[in-house]
C-alpha cells in the first residue's frame, strides 16, 4: 500500500500509510553501533577548558573552608568558582513559580543540603587537573545531623502530588464503613527504596558564551524548557540560547529539565571567557540530578464474600528534600485499575537532607503499581480466588477515581492473550505447590499495566520542496528509544512520501519545540503536531493546485484530493493528478511550508479517561536451599493505542519490564544514616540487571483504535512496562515460596529468615 492521507483530517478516515506500523529499525543506529554518533561531551570547541565539580561530603550544614589557593597553585587549574567568585545570575536559584521549575545548587552560599550538593567549580586545561584541584580544595564543614529516610521528619500533607495531582482523593462511599463490614479484608504495608535513574550518559554539557549569545551541547529531553529556564537564570532572551541535543545515552526523566550541574557549566564558561565541558561522575548523579523518592504504602482492601471489590484505601509516605516539592504520587495508581464503591487514596510527606526527587520512568506509577499489585494478589488469596480470576470479577468499566468512560480499554483482551500465551490456567491457587524437575520451587505471578495516555504541547512544520521532496522539523528528542524513527515515519505518511525521500530534522532548540519527551507522550504529542503539519502543506499545496486552470485538479475542491506517493489525485478519479514537484514548478515556488501543533483535545480530556493497559505474567524459580530468586520467563501483553513502529514499542515494552524486574529483586540506593551519604553510588552496587538476569521475555500488543485520545490514537509506552511488571515478579516469589515480602528490593536473606522451607505468609 502506497502513502496516502486524507485531507479531511477526520480521525475516523484516517488510514496507515506505508510507513506507520513498519518495524523500521532505527536510524541513527549505524552511527550509534560504529561510535559516529557525537554525544554531548563529545564536542571539543577550541579553547575549551575542562570543569570538575567538588561536592559535599556531608548531607546538611554549611562548608566552612575551601583551600582555593591550593587549587589554585595546581598547575593546568585556571580558575576556581566558588560562592566568593561565582557570576551573578538574574533569577534567584531558589526561585520556584511553577511545578516543572526545580530549585538549583549553584553556589548561592555556603549551605549544604544533600550529599553530592557541588560546592565548587574546578576549572582546568586537562580533566586530569581539574580532577585533582577538586581534591586539593579539602573543604571543612560544620555538620548539622543529617535527616534520612522515612522516619526521620515529622510528616506532612503536601499540597500536591506529581506535577499537580490532588494529594488526596475519594470517590463513592466510605472507605472505612466499608471496610468495617466486609467479609475479606487485607491491611498491608509496602516499602519501595530510593532509586537512581542511571543513564548510561551522566549529565554533560559543553558551554560557549559569544557576548550574551549562549551556545550549549547537553542531553535534553525537553530543550525548550531548558532554554526558557537558562534564560531566566542569565537574563537573557530564550532566542540568543542555542542547544544541540542529537543524542542521548538515556534519560528516564532525569534529563527532562535542565539541572543545576550543566547551569554551573554555563557560569564556569563565562566565568573564564572560554568554552568549558562540564560532565558528571557517576557518583555525581547520586544527588544534584533526581531520584525515585522511597515510598512506604499502606494498602487496606476489602471484598465481599464472593470476591467483589468493596473498598480500596491507598495511602503512601514519601519523602522529599529539605528545599523543595516533588511529590512521587504513589497512591494514585490506585485511580485507575479496579472497580471499587469506596476509594481513597492519600499522601504525606516527610522533608530528608538528599536531593530533590524528581519524576522517574513511571513516577508514582510504578512505585504505587507494586504496592497495589500485590495487595491484589494478597486480596485474591483471601477470597480463594485465582488472580487473574480476581482481576476479571473487579475490572473496572469506568474510571474509578473519577466515573468517566475509557477512551478505550482493551485490557480484557490482554489479560487473556497474555494468560493463554503464558499458560496460566495450569497455575496451582496455593503457593509453594509447584517445582520443576531439578527441585526448585516455581511460581507463577502476574500484575495489571496501567499508564495515563498524556499529551503536552508541539510544534512541527513541513516543507515540500519543488523537486518534490520533503522537509519535517520538529525539536524532537531522543533518548534511544528510537523516537526520531517513529516520528520520521509519521512525516512520511503526513507528506505521503517515501521515508528517503522526507528529511527530519531534530535535536536542535532552534527547530520548532517539540516539548518535553516525557510522559510517555512524546510520540502522541510531537507525533501529532507532525502529522498535522504534514497534513496542512498538503493541503496549501492542493489549494494551489485546484485553483489553477493548468492543473489536472482545477475546480476538485480541497476535500476531493488524495495524496499519495509524491502526487496529488482526484478522489474520483485517480488518473487525473499531478506531482508536487509539477504543481510547484508551475506556481515558481522554490517551497512550500506549513506549521502542525499537538495538544491534548480539551473536550476529550473532560469526557474521557484515557490510560494505556497491559497484563503481565512471571514465572520465577527459588532455590528451596538458598533462597535465590531467578526470573524465568515472562509474558507481557499491552493495549497502547496505535502502534507506529512495533520493533521500537516492542523495546520500549521489554525495557520497562526488565525495569519491573529490577524494581523488584535488584534496585536500592543504600544512604548511610550518620553521614547521609550514598553508599552504592556506583553501577557495581548499585544494582541493576544483566543479561543473565532477564529472561526469557516477550512482549506483545493487541489492535485498539482509541478515536479521542489524538488524531492517530497513539498512547504512549515509554513507562508502562515497569508497571504490573513488579507485581508480577513479586507475586511470583511469593506463590513460589509462600512467603509475602512487603519490602523491596526482595532479598535472598528475606526469603532465608522467613524460612523459605515451610512458612506460608
Ligand atoms: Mo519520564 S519519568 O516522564 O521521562
Amino acid at each position: 500500500m502506497s502513502p496516502e492521507i486524507n485531507l479531511t483530517r477526520d480521525p475516523a478516515h484516517l488510514r496507515h500509510g506505508s510507513n506507520i506500523g513498519q518495524p523500521l529499525t532505527r536510524r541513527e543506529g549505524m552511527l550509534k553501533v560504529t561510535g559516529a554518533a557525537g554525544y554531548a561531551a563529545d564536542n571539543h570547541p577550541p579553547g575549551m577548558l575542562y570543569a570538575v565539580l567538588a561536592t559535599a561530603s556531608i548531607a546538611r550544614g554549611r562548608v566552612t573552608s575551601l583551600d582555593v589557593e591550593a587549587a589554585r597553585r595546581h598547575p593546568g587549574v585556571v580558575e576556581v568558582m566558588t560562592q566568593m567568585n561565582r557570576p551573578p545570575l538574574a533569577e534567584d536559584p531558589d526561585a520556584k513559580t511553577n511545578p516543572f521549575m526545580f530549585r538549583m545548587d549553584l553556589l548561592q552560599n555556603d549551605r549544604v543540603r544533600y550529599a553530592n550538593q557541588a560546592i565548587a567549580v574546578v576549572i582546568a586545561e586537562t580533566l586530569e587537573a581539574a580532577t585533582e584541584g577538586a581534591v586539593l580544595l579539602s573543604p571543612r564543614y560544620e555538620a548539622e545531623p543529617a535527616r534520612v529516610g522515612l522516619d526521620s521528619n515529622e510528616s506532612y500533607a503536601p499540597p500536591a502530588v506529581g506535577v499537580g495531582n490532588p494529594a488526596s482523593v475519594q470517590h463513592g462511599g466510605d472507605v472505612e464503613s466499608a471496610l468495617a463490614g466486609a467479609p475479606h479484608r487485607i491491611d498491608a504495608t509496602y516499602e519501595t527504596p530510593m532509586q537512581y535513574h542511571n543513564a548510561m550518559e551522566p549529565h554533560a554539557i559543553v558551554a560557549s558564551w559569544d557576548g550574551d549569545r549562549l551556545s550549549i551541547d547537553t542531553p535534553s529531553q525537553g530543550m525548550a524548557m531548558a532554554q526558557g529556564r537558562i534564560a531566566g537564570l542569565f537574563g537573557i532572551s530564550p532566542d540568543k540560547i542555542h542547544i544541540r541535543s542529537p543524542f542521548l545515552g538515556g534519560g528516564f526523566g532525569s534529563k527532562g529539565l535542565v539541572k543545576g550541574p550543566q547551569v554551573l557549566g554555563i557560569l564556569a564558561a563565562k566565568l573564564v571567557g572560554r568554552p568549558v565541558k562540564l560532565v558528571l561522575r557517576r557518583e555525581q548523579m547520586y544527588g544534584p540530578v533526581g531520584h525515585r523518592s522511597p515510598s512506604r504504602q499502606r494498602l487496606r482492601i476489602a471484598a465481599a464474600a464472593d470476591g467483589r471489590i468493596a473498598a480500596i484505601d491507598h495511602h503512601a509516605r514519601i519523602a522529599t528534600s529539605s528545599f523543595d516539592d516533588f511529590y512521587e504520587p504513589a497512591a494514585d495508581a490506585s485511580h485507575t485499575l479496579y472497580a471499587s464503591p469506596a476509594l481513597a487514596t492519600s499522601h504525606e510527606a516527610v522533608r530528608t537532607d538528599v536531593g530533590t526527587p524528581l519524576f522517574m520512568r513511571a513516577p508514582g506509577e510504578a512505585t504505587g503499581s507494586i504496592a497495589l499489585e500485590s495487595a491484589i494478589d494478597e486480596m485474591a488469596f483471601a477470597c480463594g480466588l485465582d488472580p487473574l480470576a480476581f482481576r476479571l470479577k473487579n475490572y473496572a468499566e469506568v474510571e474509578p477515581a473519577t466515573g468517566k468512560p475509557f477512551s478505550s480499554k482493551a485490557l480484557r483482551e490482554c489479560y487473556a492473550q497474555g494468560a493463554e500465551r503464558f499458560g496460566w490456567s495450569k497455575r496451582s491457587l496455593q503457593p509453594r505447590t509447584m517445582r520443576d524437575d531439578d527441585g526448585f520451587l516455581v511460581g507463577w505471578g502476574m500484575g495489571t499495566a496501567t499508564f495515563p495516555a498524556l499529551m503536552f504541547a508541539a510544534q512541527a512544520r513541513a516543507v515540500i520542496r519543488h523537486d518534490g521532496s520533503g522537509v519535517m522539523e520538529s525539536g524532537t528528542h531522543d533518548m534511544g528509544q528510537g523516537a526520531w524513527t517513529a516520528f520520521a515515519q509519521i512525516a512520511a505518511d503526513s507528506l505521503a512520501l517515501d521515508l528517503d525521500r522526507v528529511a527530519f530534522k531534530a535535536g536542535s532548540s532552534d527547530l520548532p519545540d517539540a516539548g518535553i519527551a516525557g510522559g510517555s507522550a512524546h510520540t502522541a504529542t510531537a507525533g501529532t503536531a507532525i502529522h498535522n503539519a504534514g497534513a496542512a502543506v498538503i493541503g496549501k499545496l492542493a489549494e494551489l493546485a485546484t485553483s489553477d486552470q493548468r492543473s489536472p485538479l482545477f475546480g476538485a475542491g480541497n476535500t476531493g484530493v488524495v495524496a499519495r506517493n509524491g502526487r496529488l489525485f482526484r478522489r474520483d478519479d485517480e488518473s487525473r493528478g499531478e506531482s508536487y514537484a509539477d504543481i510547484l514548478t508551475r506556481a515558481g515556488l522554490a517551497e512550500i511550508d506549513a506549521q502542525g501543533s499537538g495538544t491534548m483535545d480539551p473536550a476529550a480530556q473532560s469526557n474521557y479517561a484515557m490510560h494505556a493497559h497491559g497484563a503481565v505474567f512471571a514465572e520465577v524459580k527459588v532455590d528451596p536451599d538458598l533462597g535465590q530468586v531467578r526470573v524465568s520467563r515472562m509474558v507481557g501483553v499491552f493495549a497502547a493505542g496505535r502502534v507506529i513502529n512495533p520493533r521500537m514499542v516492542r523495546s520500549q515494552l521489554l525495557g520497562g519490564m526488565i525495569w519491573g524486574v529490577s524494581f523488584t529483586l535488584h534496585e536500592q540506593a543504600i544512604i548511610d544514616h550518620r553521614s547521609g551519604r550514598i553508599m552504592n553510588a556506583n553501577l557495581s552496587e548499585y544494582h541493576v540487571p544483566v543479561n543473565a538476569d532477564v529472561p526469557r521475555m516477550e512482549a506483545f500488543t493487541v489492535d485498539e483504535l482509541d478515536p479521542h485520545v489524538n488524531p492517530l490514537g497513539i498512547k504512549g509506552v515509554g513507562e508502562i512496562g515497569i508497571t504490573g511488571s513488579a507485581g508480577a515478579v513479586a507475586n511470583a516469589v511469593w506463590h513460589a515460596t509462600g512467603v509475602r515480602v512487603r519490602r523491596f528490593p526482595i532479598r535472598i536473606d528475606d526469603l532465608l529468615t522467613s524460612e523459605v522451607a515451610g512458612r506460608v505468609g
